[in-house]
């Protein structure tokens, strides 16, 4: 999983590659490399480490270059590993997985080749090699048919210069035509500073570029892109992470901002769908790691608001499950980037089986959107921590919105739409008044920093909130942590729990409040610690818990959006504490596009 670029034209490519790579670091920030060609003349850097590091002014070095950001699969993170790979004078950017690999990696060196990394994509570089005749794109062609796995690659080489050849199979490569050349790259973010015409590579299809044309094996469609790259800075914030949690009550404006009518929603994507959805006999959810858990919520949502069967899935699970899918279903994919190569890959078999396709979108204009039959945005503005936060929050505003619509197409009675959506309005100033008063937060997470085991737990609408409250903490403070319903720890993790294992405890008052204060109890009986997530003014939690972060009242179905945030604060200053990495954490990049 990785980002890819290259431009062709008659500006300098280095400044270009970089400022690109710079964009697609989100998909890998392990080490990164640039090649630029200059009249036979090669100008090849890899490093370990993080292209935002890099500064992009430098000296003319060409006006051909293609460049990486990697997230490691094959092969450690070192030097050597970092593309571009490079065999025989070919160069080559790959996102993707060869499968095969080894075995070509065997023949190879059986024939006399020599390896200089670990990876498997510098296979494609010696089968290309092999394959040249004097012209780049016959032996790309060539090498790919060899090749089984995913790949989007770039390949430039001084033995046939004046072209970048490009291809892809399940991974995304995208061309931007500029006035001054051409810009390929993984998605559109990295090239929407210099033009916003653009053509979607599709799977199996490949393509040349010289500065002033292109080739592609059929005739494609030139689209527009209609959004812009917002910028964004971390402003007077020390991490992204925490700008982003502060910004979560805003996201709840946004999201609901003209899609809340009386007694019903509005949402504009869903227009289409909406015979399709009247009809839905089962609303699959799915998403992966903190989309998962948004969808899990909207399970519980979806069952109680709209009396809908909903099933959540992990998007890396369900397409290789045989679940029944039909046409008579529908399945919404919960997607911060929409790049998701899991989700892409069940949205693929969800279709394949007649199954309505939708999705919850953040990024505008991601693969997931233009897949997707339909879908609501979540409009949170650019996430740029690694670890989703207000995306969350407003997967949940957004679930929680299209169950009110599923719920009106069905037995959702009027007022209880009504109290919902009054809820939804005040929503934001009670969120405000969490993120107002974080302090008794901050004091708490530094308190129980040195602990190593934690243990999270809520009961129904809140049993996928203690699952992202555990991730959220072991993603950037790199501490173990794991999320169950309150009821499963007598079934086993009760085992685990004594004074060197905290319990976080989701205990608003609502349907479970009883039940959760008898799981706490088992805790405390146990000699666990006890932090508590309560209603303010909640003098039954405070007798057993430890420690208690008060939230204000809500109604229970949205109860999850304010829980949330003081597990996300929690997790934030409890890795601020440990002096982690933050915003990049070690071994994870925010945009997963391998499967
Ligand atoms: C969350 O903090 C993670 N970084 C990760 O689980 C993420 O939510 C997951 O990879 C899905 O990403 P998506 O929302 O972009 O599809």
């Amino acid at each position: 999983m990785c980002g890819i670029i290259g431009y062709i034209g008659e500006k300098q490519a280095y400044p270009i590659i970089v400022n690109g790579l710079k964009k697609l670091e989100y998909r890998g920030y392990d080490s990164y490399g640039i090649c630029v060609l200059n009249n036979n003349n090669v100008f090849l850097k890899r490093k370990v480490g993080r292209i935002s590091e890099e500064n992009s002014e430098s000296e003319d070095k060409g006006f051909i270059g293609i460049g990486h950001s990697r997230w490691a699969t094959t092969g450690s993170v070192c030097e050597k590993n970092a593309h571009p790979q490079e065999y025989n004078g070919f160069y080559v950017v790959h996102n993707g997985i060869i499968e095969n690999y080894k075995d070509l990696k065997e023949e190879l060196t059986g024939k006399g080749h020599q390896f200089n990394s670990d990876t498997d994509t510098e296979v494609i570089a010696h089968l290309i090699s092999d394959e040249f005749n004097g012209n780049l794109e016959d032996a790309v062609r060539k090498a790919l048919k060899r090749i089984v796995g995913s790949y989007g690659i770039a390949v430039v080489s001084p033995k046939d210069e004046g072209k970048i050849v490009i291809a892809k199979l399940s991974s995304p490569i995208i061309i931007g035509i500029c006035a001054d050349g051409h810009i390929i790259a993984s998605d559109s973010s990295a090239v929407i500073d210099y033009t916003k015409q653009i053509i979607t590579l599709d799977d199996n299809e490949m393509a040349v570029l010289r500065k002033d044309s292109y080739i592609i094996s059929k005739e494609k469609k030139i689209e527009t892109i209609d959004w812009e790259n917002d910028s964004v800075s971390k402003g007077d914030y020390e991490h992204f992470m925490l700008k982003e949690i502060m910004e979560e009550s805003k996201v709840i404006d946004s999201a609901i901002q003209g899609r809340l009518l009386e007694d019903d929603v509005k949402l504009g994507g869903l227009e289409t769908s909406k015979e399709r959805l009247k009809k839905a006999n089962k609303i699959h959810l799915v998403g992966c790691g903190t989309g998962y858990y948004a969808a899990k919520t909207g399970e519980y949502l979806m069952e109680e608001i709209a009396g809908i069967d909903a099933e959540a899935q992990m998007g890396s699970e369900i397409r290789y499950r045989n679940v029944r899918l039909d046409s008579n279903q529908a399945a919404i994919f919960v997607s911060q980037s929409g790049e998701t190569a899991d989700n892409l890959a069940s949205l693929k078999k969800m279709k394949e089986f007649g199954v309505l396709t939708l999705g919850v979108t953040n990024v505008i204009g991601s693969t997931q959107t233009k897949e997707t039959e339909g879908g609501v945005y979540t409009r949170c503005g650019r996430e740029v921590a690694v670890a989703s936060t207000k995306a969350f929050i407003g997967q949940l505003t957004v679930l929680t919105m299209i169950s009110i619509f599923l719920g009106r197409q069905r037995n959702l009675n009027s007022e209880k739409a009504k109290e919902i959506i009054l809820e939804l309005k005040n929503l934001s100033k009670k969120a405000d008044s969490i993120l107002g008063d974080c302090s008794k937060i901050e004091e708490i997470a530094k308190k129980y920093s040195q602990y190593k085991d934690f243990w999270f737990i809520g009961r129904k609408f809140n049993y996928p909130i203690a699952l992202e409250g555990a991730l959220k903490l072991k993603e950037i403070s790199y501490v173990h942590a794991e999320g169950t319903p309150g009821g499963e720890l007598k079934h086993g993790p009760l085992a685990l729990i004594d004074e060197n294992c905290p319990t976080i405890a989701i205990c608003p008052q609502d349907s479970v409040y009883d039940k959760m204060l008898s799981n706490m109890e088992e805790v405390k009986a146990r000699n666990g610690k006890i932090i508590a997530i309560a209603n303010i003014g909640d003098e039954k939690v405070k007798e057993i818990a430890d420690d208690v972060i008060y939230i204000p009242k809500t109604l229970e179905c949205l109860f999850p959006i304010l829980t949330t945030i003081p597990l996300h604060l929690f997790a934030y200053y409890l890795a601020l504490s440990l002096n982690r990495d933050i915003d990049k954490p070690r071994n994870l990049a925010k945009s997963v596009t391998v499967e």
